[in-house]
């Protein structure tokens, strides 16, 4: 027979646990929230009044039930007062000896058939279990930042969680309006097993100069249509707590280098910046536990207002940007007759050239001022094209080309131009977004890219600027994370479904990984895998065999009737 939790505890009131104990409050479960002192206890109840307080201002929440809400919630110092509670969530940091010492403490403080849940990320919560003489009653109840909004919560049985214990944690999640995923015990289990490995990449990229911040996040935002970029939500999660499920994850799953943490986030994390919470981290806030950004040493432009992603761009034009008037388009698909339209309506003379082959009559194109290319060839086929527009074209045209996958060096030097030559990429996931990445190699000369950057400007786009590395930006942290989930279901730790359903309820998503696979073909993620892997050897980026099998059985996608799933031709 199911219990019901009637009274619940949450220990440690910080970026999660406040957020927890406004989701129980807020649900009519009274709430015993606990803090180590009566400092850290303040800051807590003034994270969930702020909450609370905004939620009234945008009619989200009448002020009658914020106040019925606080009435739920008792504040104490100390775990004396969970004594009467039917479970207890633990929020405190990330640090496994912490956990357990913690656990044993709540195993005295509570009654003896009280459930212990962990809202631990990466930690075994076997290994916490283990430190009470309860573990048949202690859960992972793992609910996702901000609580009050993600709809997901993992629940994490153990080899030895009662069921009953396992029911009834389900039943709360439903009487939380929460969607309860229950899984076993793996480091990350399924969201951030899939999103740390993305975010500990951004961070490299970032230390690498490869991109700027403001690029790197609005090329997620826009390009996958994501709530944050990866570096606004490392803020937002808080880099301390970053590094030690980033840590964790590398030593409990494999030693996979891509979740070892970036050497920044150590530094940055031990030079308390540690995100929002100490009011900076890769950004700068206005205070600590502000959400508001201020400009620093850092912003683009700094003092000019504008769309982030946008500045760069609007700086680059400075570099010598010739003015483009007749466009070059060459290819005949979907990417070629939206590249047209859109210049069309820009006010460009636009000459579009069905390429057939070598021998394709390209004389049309002598006046262009700007060629781009998106016939999706292969390396020998497309440097043969960039050879004859480089024949063809005037001497001041610049040439580029939409490749996802080629090395546009390689199609650069296949021209007497190469400083004239970079990608315009318009990201797979949103291709008729809003945004595209302008891609610069080694060679390319600066005005070519303030050339290309303010003729994307002028079709309505936002530029990020990259270097010439295989899957530019959107695809070079989309595509291992969407590898990374195939491998999670041919490890069978989850279903498709629940995979998709922790991605988009847990992460805000827009879609789970199997059906943006689905959509952008098996073969396409396949190929920038492969190019991805090629490019790095990174044993962590090979692409998953089942991702290989179902290309190679001919499931593509949703265009050819299945991939993952079936899609009914209608
Ligand atoms: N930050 C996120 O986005 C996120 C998301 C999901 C899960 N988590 C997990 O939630 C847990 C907490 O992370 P956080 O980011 O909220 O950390 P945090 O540093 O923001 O907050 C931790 C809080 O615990 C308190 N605390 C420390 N020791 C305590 C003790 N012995 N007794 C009572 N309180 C104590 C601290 O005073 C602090 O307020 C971690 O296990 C983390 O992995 C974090």
């Amino acid at each position: 027979m199911a219990r019901e939790c009637n009274t619940v505890g949450v220990v440690g009131l910080g970026t999660m646990g406040a957020g927890i104990v406004e989701v129980f409050a807020r649900n009519g479960v009274p709430v015993v929230a606990v803090e180590i002192d009566q400092t850290a206890l303040d800051r807590g109840r003034a994270n969930l009044t702020a909450s609370t307080d905004r939620a009234v201002a945008r009619g989200k929440l009448d002020p009658a039930d914020r106040d019925a809400l606080h009435a739920r919630v008792t504040f104490a110092v100390g775990l004396a007062a969970l004594s009467e509670v039917d479970l207890v969530v633990e929020a405190v940091p990330e640090r496994l000896d912490l956990k357990q010492r913690l656990l044993a403490a709540l195993d005295q403080a509570c009654k003896p058939d009280a459930i212990l849940a962990t809202n631990t990320s990466s930690l075994s919560v076997t290994e916490i279990a283990v430190a009470t003489s309860r573990p048949e009653r202690v859960v992972g109840l793992h609910f996702f930042n901000p609580a009050p909004v993600m709809k997901l919560v993992e629940v994490v049985r153990t080899v030895v969680t009662d069921p009953a214990v396992v029911a009834d944690v389900e039943a709360l999640c439903r009487r939380l309006g929460k969607v309860g995923v229950t899984l076993g015990d793996r480091a990350g289990f399924i969201a951030n097993w899939l999103l740390f490995g993305y975010l500990n990449q951004a961070i490299g990229m970032y230390e690498s100069r490869y991109a700027s911040r403001e690029d790197i996040d609005t090329a997620m935002r826009l390009g996958c249509r994501l709530p944050m970029g990866p570096l606004a939500l490392l803020d937002l999660i808080g880099l301390d707590t970053a590094y030690e499920v980033l840590d964790t994850m590398y030593r409990r799953g494999g030693r996979d280098r891509r979740h070892a943490p970036a050497p920044l986030l150590r530094q940055m994390v031990t030079a308390g910046l540690l995100g929002r919470k100490s009011g900076r981290g890769f950004y700068t806030y206005e205070a600590p536990g502000s959400s508001r950004l201020v400009v620093d040493d850092r912003t683009p432009s700094a003092g000019q207002p504008g769309r982030a992603g946008q500045q760069p761009a609007a700086r680059e034009s400075a570099g010598g940007a010739v003015p483009v008037r007749t466009v070059g388009i060459v290819g005949g698909g979907p990417t070629a007759d939206h590249l047209a339209a859109a210049s069309v309506a820009a006010g460009h003379t636009v000459v579009a050239v069905a390429y057939d082959g070598p021998g394709t009559d390209l004389a049309g194109l002598a006046a262009a001022d700007l060629v781009v290319e998106t016939i999706a060839g292969d390396l020998a086929t497309t440097r043969a094209l960039l050879a004859a527009l480089d024949a063809a074209c005037q001497p001041a045209a610049v040439l580029a080309t939409t490749t996802s996958t080629l090395p546009v060096v390689d199609l650069a030097m296949a021209t007497g131009r190469s400083e004239q030559v970079l990608g315009l990429h318009l990201p797979a996931p949103a291709p008729q977004g809003d945004l595209v990445e302008v891609v610069r190699t080694v060679r390319t000369a600066p005005p070519a890219v303030a050339t290309v950057a303010g003729f994307c400007t002028g079709l309505g786009r936002t530029v990020v600027t990259c270097d010439d590395r295989a899957g530019q930006l959107v695809g070079a942290l989309l595509t291992p994370y969407l590898n990374d989930a195939v491998r999670m279901l041919e490890a069978g730790y989850a279903t498709a479904d629940d995979i998709d359903a922790a991605m988009t309820l847990g992460c805000g998503y827009p879609t789970g990984p199997f059906a943006l696979i689905d959509t952008l073909g098996l073969d396409t993620v396949l190929a920038v895998q492969e190019a991805l892997y090629d490019e790095t050897r990174e044993p962590g980026l090979a692409p998953a065999p089942l991702l290989r099998h179902l290309v190679t059985a001919g499931r593509l996608g949703r265009h050819v009737g299945h991939g993952f799933r079936p899609h009914p031709q209608s």
